[in-house]
């Protein structure tokens, strides 16, 4: 049986944690499992808190993020119990409000604990929300959270240490139009409205695969959504609901992240539990460079087809290509024959990671502006970048420091691409969304030492 969740959370920060001697210039090739995605398990434990009995989330993965939302739970509460192989209870019957420094000291660098607000609303008529942390890839507000929050009746005081916010005569149904189809908001807007008194209306919704997932956790526990095919969502509120048994969508990010592994270093991988549903626009771009794959059953294969080719991408909401995707992509495009651009319009601060795939030898411009393109599907926003990479470019060992999460792994993968021995610093951000990532590169025949 394999032991999940240690109760405390940890989650690092830039710069902290295991330094890793790479030693590159060797194909991965193998089979890896892609569990629960990061991006539901961590969402589907907050829902937990809206229910009046235990639920169960299966395929959790072991990642420190899904510790920290552990951790908060526990703080306020909720008991949570590690059934082994990824199996979780949830059990709220305690919940209780939780001391301001107990959640500060949970929430380490997470950004989950946001969500934590329509639920604690609901059940304590308060919530007290720390100072938000999570990869530092742009500003990432919460305007849009705390916006949807007022909608629903709730008042928010900021605090020098976090937010307060309170409901004493709970919360009514709103009409809310996001900005931005944003991912989080999207889900505080289900997490909020499934208890609120009266119907919710949701216009330029998320319709992430995750949050999908999300609205099926909910509707398990009683509640009463529906969805036009125009990103708007409709929620009518009820009395109570129930707990859950659930297992997660898995984890499309980490699929794509070492799909792109395989390119990058001409390797042949597995990845079972990855399905092509979730992925199609990810595989589109896989084959247009130059990849090959077979769909399985129960997974996916990802390998090069021949000479890698370039790309023209922009990142997008779903059912574009995730943000997530384009950084282990870029590693793999400095390999492809010709000029390749990547417009990145998420964030605003997700291509400075590029400094150190330079270093190691690539030819990345970063353009901070973005580029003006006349084929673009996406309207340009202002914080957008793009990257032009001109390849292919024989990488080459260096030190470098990880900097959030998927740049992170980018650099491992680009390290296992190149040529000599190279630092990585810093590689313990990696654990809060790759579980047994060591385990899997060693499994993938990547050779190096954990040296720090
Ligand atoms: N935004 C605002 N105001 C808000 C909220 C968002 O301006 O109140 C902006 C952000 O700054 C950003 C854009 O809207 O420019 C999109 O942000 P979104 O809210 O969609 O992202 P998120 O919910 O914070 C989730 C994932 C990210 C993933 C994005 C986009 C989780 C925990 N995180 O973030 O995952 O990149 O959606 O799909 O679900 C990762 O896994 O590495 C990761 C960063």
């Amino acid at each position: 049986m394999n032991t999940l969740l240690s109760a405390s959370a940890s989650t690092p920060a830039e710069g902290e944690g295991s330094v890793l001697e790479i030693r590159g210039g060797r194909p991965l090739t193998g089979r890896v499992e892609v569990k629960g995605a990061k991006n539901l398990a961590t969402k589907a434990m907050v829902a937990a808190l809206l229910g009046e009995t235990e639920s169960v989330l299966r395929d959790v993965p072991d990642i420190s993020d899904v510790q920290v939302v552990r951790s908060l739970l526990e703080v306020h509460g909720v008991t949570v119990t590690d059934d082994g192989d990824g199996v979780l209870r949830l059990d709220p019957r305690g919940a209780v409000s939780a001391h301001m420094e107990e959640i500060d000291a949970h929430a380490g660098a997470s950004r989950i604990p946001i969500l934590f607000c329509g639920p604690l609303l609901h059940l304590l008529g308060q919530a007290f929300i720390p100072d938000l942390g999570g990869c530092r890839i742009g500003d990432r507000p919460i305007d849009f959270h705390l916006d949807a929050l007022r909608a629903f009746g709730a008042t928010v005081d900021k605090l020098p240490s976090g937010i307060r916010l309170s409901a004493p005569t709970g919360l009514k149904g709103a009409n809310i139009a996001l900005p931005y189809p944003s991912v989080g908001a999207t889900e505080q807007v289900l997490l909020t409205a499934v208890r609120a008194k009266g119907t919710t209306e949701l216009r330029n919704a998320a319709i992430e695969p995750e949050i999908m997932d999300l609205i099926a956790v909910l509707q398990k526990m009683g509640a009463i959504i529906s969805y036009e095919p125009n990103r708007v969502i409709f929620i009518e509120g009820v009395d109570a609901l129930r707990g859950y048994d659930h297992r997660s969508i898995f984890d499309r990010n980490e699929a794509a992240s070492w799909a792109c592994a395989a390119l990058a270093t001409d390797g042949d991988i597995y990845v079972g539990g990855a399905k092509q549903q979730e992925m199609l626009t990810f595989l589109n771009v896989f084959r247009k460079v130059g990849g090959d794959f077979d769909i399985h059953e129960d997974g996916i294969r990802f390998r090069r087809g021949g000479a890698l080719k370039p790309v023209v991408v922009e990142t997008d909401v779903h059912p574009g290509f995730m943000t997530d995707w384009q950084q282990p992509l870029i590693v793999a495009l400095t390999q492809a024959e010709g000029v390749s651009t990547v417009h990145e319009t998420v964030y605003e601060n997700r291509l400075g990671f590029t400094q150190a795939l330079n270093k190691m030898g690539a030819s990345i411009v970063v353009h901070p502006e973005g580029l003006a393109s006349p084929d673009r599907r996406v309207p340009r926003r202002a914080l957008e970048q793009a990257a032009v990479i001109t390849g292919p470019t024989p990488l080459h060992a260096a030190d470098v420091v990880v900097p959030d999460l998927r740049g992170g792994y980018s650099y491992v993968i680009a390290a296992l691409a190149a040529d000599g021995t190279s630092r990585v610093s810093g590689v313990d951000i990696i654990r809060r969304g790759y579980e047994k990532f060591f385990e899997k590169l060693t499994a993938l025949g990547a050779d190096f030492d954990v040296v720090g």
